[in-house]
């Protein structure tokens, strides 16, 4: 099939060299120059693991190419749109100026003249905005056929993601006939992923919007519940890495996204919980989401908590300490600093006067852009060199891989906070550090709740 995809960052740039990989002619369309000559030379402008071998192969296979010519996709069938859609400043609401833009491209672009085209949407929405773009199309009168088709790949395993989602979801529109001929062209586009039998989901436009911001606010409570706990645990004396060990195993709960730490960040996550709770509210019933504020104060907090730990080892000074932070991507396998509880927490630290180092495998350079102001070095061992606190904020697995004698050596006071929960304790606490984890016992009293 001949597809385009607008909007070439990660989300696009994956989905367009995965659609080549499935048979696709696939174009992708961006108004960023630099980013399409990147694309189209082999060089990822982002950090993705798999994704510059996946690029090379289909860029050589003549089946991929990327431009900023939105005459090119005329011809195409499907329309991914795949644009960002980012928190407005100073608001909770998500700005739809590029899924507007993508939009107009669509509309006077496409050539419909031989049959109706599909625009497929992927980015993150509020609901109701897949039915208005059905009407601007229907009211352009170029014959396209609206289908949210969400998407729910993570950094850092994108490309896998893509190819073997765990559930396909067509929002299609509700007139019969244009649902039927949006849900035949998707079929024959994902036809190769279909036959393996990945569950592929039929419903309305609103439902499939409403999925995908579900689905995120769901994993964004998970995570606040566990570092609420971490919360309690460090009020009592529990340890939260037992705990959700505990309830994981109760299968109705599980064991996946209850890891306590500084909390989520990233692209996805925190600005999709502020644009539902702003969408609910333009809809009346803002009540329903409530809760989502608390998630995200709960999180927010663990950012601080991180902060005031480093404050309370140096005795409440951070002027005359250096600090080293370990980690300044949102997760590891990741060069994105959008949101980064890594970075906001080291930020923090520094506007609070310490001496401090940061450093990270992926998003150095990327940070060294963004903040010049910050002392980012390239290795663990410049970062440390004479620390009084060392944060391991974003767990690379180099960091979790750290020795602590050989560590010890470098630092000037053995202070370790584990802001994912990731080190053995006793390990550190053996070589001679003093350990905080988030919720987390160390030493002999998490010795006793061993037994
Ligand atoms: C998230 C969703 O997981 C994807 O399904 C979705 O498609 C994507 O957003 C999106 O909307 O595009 P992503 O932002 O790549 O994916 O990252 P996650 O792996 O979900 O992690 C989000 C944050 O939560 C990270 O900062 C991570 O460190 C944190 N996290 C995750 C925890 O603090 N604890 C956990 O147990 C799990």
């Amino acid at each position: 099939m001949r597809i385009s995809v607008i909007g070439c960052g990660y989300l696009g740039a994956v989905h367009a060299a995965c659609m080549a990989s499935l048979g696709h002619q696939v174009i992708g369309l961006d108004v960023d120059e630099a980013k399409v000559a990147s694309l189209n030379s082999g060089v990822p402008p982002f950090y993705e693991p798999g994704f510059a071998e996946l690029l090379d192969e289909q860029l050589a296979g003549g089946r991929l190419e990327f431009t900023t010519d939105p005459g090119r996709i005329a011809q195409a069938q499907i329309h991914f749109i795949a644009v960002g859609t980012p928190q407005l400043a100073g608001r909770y609401a998500a700005d739809l100026s590029y899924v507007r833009a993508a939009v107009q491209t669509l509309i006077e672009n496409v050539d419909t003249s031989k049959g109706p085209a599909v625009i497929a949407g992927k980015s993150t929405v509020p609901v109701g905005t897949a039915r208005h773009i059905q009407d601007l199309c229907d009211e352009s009168g170029n014959d396209l056929i609206v289908v949210w088709n969400p998407e729910f790949l993570r950094e850092g395993f994108a490309v896998t993601d893509t190819v073997h989602p765990d559930r396909i979801v067509y929002g299609l529109p509700d007139d019969q006939d244009r649902a039927e001929v949006g849900r035949k062209l998707l079929d024959e586009c994902y036809a190769e992923l279909l036959a393996t039998g990945i569950p592929r989901l039929l419903t309305n436009h609103p439902t499939a919007e409403l999925v995908k911001v579900a689905a995120n606010s769901f994993l964004a409570t998970k995570i606040s519940f566990i570092n609420a706990m971490a919360q309690l645990c460090d009020a009592t004396g529990g340890d939260v890495t037992q705990l959700a060990e505990a309830i994981g195993y109760d299968d109705r709960i599980g064991k996946k996204f209850l890891r306590a730490g500084v909390g989520f960040g990233g692209g996805c996550l925190p600005k999709d919980i502020r644009a539902f709770m702003a969408r609910a509210g333009e809809l009346g019933v803002d009540e329903a989401l409530t809760f989502l504020r608390e998630v995200d104060a709960i999180n927010l907090r663990q950012r601080d908590k991180a902060v005031e730990m480093a404050s309370n080892l140096l005795g409440g000074r951070f002027v005359g300490h250096k600090v080293a932070v370990l980690g300044a991507a949102f997760k590891p396998n990741s060069d994105d600093l959008r949101d980064s509880p890594a970075l906001e927490v080291a930020q923090q630290i520094w506007s609070r006067g310490a001496d401090l180092v940061i450093t990270d495998p992926a998003a150095a350079d990327a940070l060294r852009s963004k903040l010049p102001n910050l002392n980012v070095v390239g290795t663990v061992a410049e970062a440390v060199a004479g620390a009084d606190v060392v944060l391991l904020l974003t767990e690379w697995q180099e960091y979790r891989d750290l020795d602590p004698v050989e560590l010890r050596a470098m630092v000037r006071t053995p202070n370790i906070i584990d802001g994912r929960n990731v080190l053995d304790p006793q390990r550190w606490l053996d070589a001679g550090w003093t350990y905080r984890g988030m919720g987390r016992l160390a030493g002999p009293a998490a010795a006793r709740a061993q037994v």
